[in-house]
């Protein structure tokens, strides 16, 4: 999957290049073409002489070879008029052709710079915008009705392709849709089994998505993340209640058998498919490590740990930090951010530390957002 994205977006930067090198292309031939026009009207003038007699002439034959402009001037219905008048017309005909050209190839940019930033270009209302627009190309039937007919043909069926695209990107945002709320629902079992009540899971997830953003991560990667990162504590479904919900501290025994929960949600998790699903994990299983490799189940150190896995290290840890448990009370929240400053470099990953520092006020904004209600 990444391999084609990776491709097609190597194919939409450069035909973005091709789209800019003909828009300029045919801006200058609108301006020689609109020169052109008011000097056969101004033969007479001499500034427009020159300009005529000279290199606009060399345009003129080249556009005068095309075939789509030559069927145009050799339309039939020029003949027997004034040949200033003619010309006149002709240059015309070549004016508003060159107009929808620009027209079409301003779309197909648009459309390649949306591909590039990844947005979803298809759209119902593209869509109907094309299809009206495609009247006012009837318009050149009048002039051409080959040409006409053609540019009118021609937009009604991208305006079909962009109903279809449409279409099929709406079945897809539903089957996403589906997903995350398979997602959210069985982060809400984990939420509900364990004593961490209220809204860890939604906070932790919305801690993630700040940083992550913060840290300059795509707007699709951020929002994988912040699926991802609702199904960290999954593994808690198979902790004893007896040991999640006990109220006062742990014995180590206890603690050990927390400790697992790491590796049960990468168990639960191992057979699936698609980005988010195989991120959500990764993050199952790394959401306890360390950068200085004292975490737990792996030990793993520094880059070892996926950024994503370093980054809910942080939001998970402020949240339990500022939310009370059976064992303590909430840390206000100053306290709380202190004691992630402290952590970086060691437990924390020192970039993800200076996001957190960077994005602290709408973290903060977020905390108070969605706090429990007591
Ligand atoms: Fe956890
Ligand atoms: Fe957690």
């Amino acid at each position: 999957m990444a391999d084609v994205k990776k491709r097609i977006l190597k194919i939409a930067k450069l035909l973005r290049i091709a789209a800019i090198v003909s828009k300029v292309f045919v801006i200058i031939a609108i301006v020689v073409t609109v020169l052109q026009i008011v000097a056969s009207f101004s033969l007479n003038a001499p500034i427009f002489q020159g300009l005529y007699d000279g290199n606009l002439n060399d345009i003129e034959s080249l556009l005068g070879e095309s075939a789509v402009f030559t069927g145009l001037v050799e339309s039939g219905t020029l003949r027997g008029i004034d040949p200033v008048f003619r010309k006149a017309i002709e240059l015309f005909i070549t004016l508003s052709s060159l107009i929808v050209l620009l027209g079409y190839i301003s779309f197909f940019k648009r459309l390649v710079t949306h591909i590039l930033k990844e947005q979803q270009p298809f759209s119902l209302e593209t869509a109907k915008r094309m299809r009206k627009g495609s009247y006012a190309l009837l318009l050149l039937v009048l002039v051409n009705p080959v040409l006409g007919l053609l540019m009118f043909l021609l937009m009604r069926f991208f305006s079909l392709i962009f109903e279809y695209g449409a279409y099929l990107q709406e079945k897809a945002d539903k089957t996403n849709r589906i997903q995350e709320e398979v997602i959210v629902s069985l982060a809400e079992i984990t939420e509900s089994k364990s004593e961490q009540t209220g809204q860890h899971i939604k906070r932790v997830s919305e801690y993630s998505r700040i940083l992550a953003t913060q840290m300059g991560l795509g707007e699709e990667a951020v929002e994988k993340l912040r699926l991802a990162s609702t199904m960290h504590d999954l593994g808690k479904l198979m902790i004893p209640s007896e040991i999640l919900d006990k109220p006062g501290r742990l014995t180590d025994e206890e603690f050990a058998v927390i400790k697992k929960h790491p590796g049960y949600g990468e168990h639960l998790l191992h057979s699936v498919e698609g980005d988010t699903m195989t991120l959500a994990r990764t993050i199952a299983l790394e959401h306890h490590e360390r950068v200085d490799g004292r975490g737990y189940p792996n030990g793993e150190h520094g880059e070892e740990i996926s950024l994503e896995g370093r980054i809910v290290a942080v939001a998970d840890v402020y949240d339990a930090l500022t939310s009370r448990r059976s064992y303590k009370e909430a840390w206000d929240s100053r306290r709380a951010y202190d004691e992630i400053v402290k952590g970086s470099g060691t437990q924390f990953d020192a970039q993800v530390v200076e996001a957190f520092k960077a994005a602290y006020a709408e973290i903060d904004a977020t905390r108070q957002k969605y706090a429990d209600v007591a």
